[in-house]
């Protein structure tokens, strides 16, 4: 089991996340980031960090976003590696509290 990153994050990224993960398993999209799920050691570190919640333990994900855990492993592989907070996207504030983003998802 790992911790996986859902659609709130999406045209975000704030990137609170990142800054207390102990073992620098968040991969970077254009406007998402992903948790590698073999990477992650289950810590919770970052669950309690995002602003927009889009963290969630495997278990918990809502049923909604079940097709998340497929998608942070597959871009996991491809996407670069991000270890340092960095400034959320400039939209961030107008798009944290908008649903049914999967569609903006950038890869
Ligand atoms: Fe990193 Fe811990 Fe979050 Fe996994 S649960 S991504 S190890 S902070
Ligand atoms: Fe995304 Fe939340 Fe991290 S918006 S970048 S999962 S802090």
């Amino acid at each position: 089991m790992a911790y996986v990153v859902a659609e709130p994050c999406i045209r975000c990224k704030y990137t609170d996340c990142v800054e207390v993960c102990p073992v620098d398993c968040f991969y970077e999209g254009p406007n998402f980031l992903v948790i590698h799920p073999e990477e992650c050691i289950d810590c919770g570190a970052c669950e309690p960090a995002c602003p927009t919640k889009a963290i969630f333990p495997e278990e918990s994900l809502p049923a909604k976003w079940t097709s998340y855990v497929a998608l942070n492993a597959e871009l996991s592989k491809t996407w670069p590696n991000l270890a340092d907070k960095k400034d959320p996207l400039a939209e961030a504030d107008k798009w944290k509290d908008v649903e049914d983003k999967a569609q903006y998802l950038e890869r």
